[in-house]
């Protein structure tokens, strides 16, 4: 691992690691990856402004998110599934979120329980990724029992009424593996055999259990149920950003999911700026897709981002090397931050402001 230097290094050892069950499903995006590639491609749109001479001997990445601190301004986002990537899946990806003082957001579709997860990182701040289902007891359960394990916040994904076409999965096939099993759905609760255990349709049977009728109002009935604050994950507008606030949301998360879901929509760092202006300060904004570096998660911030996440780069972290892997990959992340202040002359990411950066072929912003 010493010779992986930064996100793509662990990509490419990745891909020749995983077999072609996992590595499909983990690397595409949807219809012809027009959003994959723009989600990344996005970023380089952008030029940080350097300021000179500013004293950059002393710097901190801390920044204080729903109340509490971490260490820097990358968590790791929800992807389902990460016993593919490792044995260790979700816990090891975790147990390196919590040594690095940053945020973990768990998958509702995990191969790991919720309650395992959290018993793997007790001291680690974690939030839960939750799926609305038409069964809303299976879902108000899956509330109670995130928040009963010390899960701080939901993230309600509000992108995913249906799943995108990945094409190299529907040539392919995808495969849960037999040793694996959706283990949030316990045995005893309604869905679990079919959940749990029909590994081939898992995602047929997923498909047919969430609510594609769902509307705002549910958000309403989800915060009823939960003291939890909620963050509403997948928002691309400034208006539905505008109508999370209007139904309670603590944050919003700009995402395209990965660009897995509907291609040829915005790069989620192109949908920020809009979504920042009418949010207006009312609630945190945090944005995941295509964030491969510091200086990414960088322009994210000067453009207003909170916090930022990142999916795929945790899954090539723990297929190289469990939770060392992911572990280094969050050190990679840290440390170009780090650099990339203290070379644009910044000392704490609170003072990052749209002046550090620059839209590529305007002479102002
Ligand atoms: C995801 N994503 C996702 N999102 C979610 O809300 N629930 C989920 O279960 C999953 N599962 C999932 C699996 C895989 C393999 C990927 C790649 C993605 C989307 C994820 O949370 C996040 O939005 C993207 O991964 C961010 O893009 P990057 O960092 O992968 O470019």
């Amino acid at each position: 691992m010493d010779k992986l230097v930064c996100v793509k290094d662990f990509e490419e050892a990745a891909f020749r690691i995983l077999d072609n069950n996992a590595l499909l499903y983990y690397k595409s995006g949807a219809d012809d990856e027009i959003t994959l590639r723009d989600n990344k491609i996005a970023f380089q749109r952008w030029m940080i402004r350097p300021r000179m001479m500013k004293d950059v001997s002393k710097r901190t990445t801390s920044t204080m998110v729903l109340g509490k601190p971490v260490a820097f301004p990358l968590g790791v986002s929800p992807t389902a599934m990460q016993k593919l990537a490792h044995p260790d899946g979700e816990c090891a990806n975790v147990r390196a979120a919590a040594s690095m003082g940053t945020i973990y957001i768990l998958s509702t579709i995990s191969t790991s329980s919720l309650e395992d997860v959290a018993a793997a990182a007790p001291n680690g701040r974690k939030w839960f990724q939750l799926y609305v289902y038409k069964d809303r007891d299976l879902t108000a359960s899956l509330v109670k029992r995130a928040e009963k394990a010390g899960f701080e916040a939901l993230v309600l994904t509000v992108d995913a009424p249906y799943f995108g076409r990945r094409r190299a999965n529907l040539r392919e096939g995808f495969a849960l593996p037999p040793h694996l099993r959706l283990a949030n759905f316990q045995k005893g609760s309604e869905n679990s055999e079919v959940l749990g255990k029909n590994k081939e349709s898992a995602f047929a049977f997923h498909d047919a259990l969430l609510d594609q009728a769902l509307t705002w109002e549910d958000l309403h009935w989800l915060r009823k149920l939960t003291k939890l604050p909620i963050i509403v994950k997948g928002i691309l507008l400034p208006e539905d950003a505008e109508t999370a606030i209007q139904y309670g949301a603590s944050g919003v998360m700009v995402s395209n999911h990965g660009a897995r879901q509907l291609d040829t929509v915005a790069a989620t760092i192109d949908a920020l700026p809009g979504i920042i202006e009418r949010v207006a300060g009312r609630c945190d904004v945090f944005l995941d897709g295509g964030v491969t570096t510091g200086n990414d998660v960088f322009k994210a911030l000067a453009l207003g981002a909170k916090m930022v996440f990142a999916g795929r780069p945790l899954l090539w972290g723990l297929a190289v090397g469990g939770e060392q892997g992911a572990r280094k990959v969050l050190q990679i992340y840290r440390d170009e931050l780090d650099l990339t202040m203290a070379l644009s002359g910044t000392t704490s990411v609170e003072s990052l402001t749209k002046d550090c950066v620059q839209k590529y072929g305007m002479t102002s912003h």
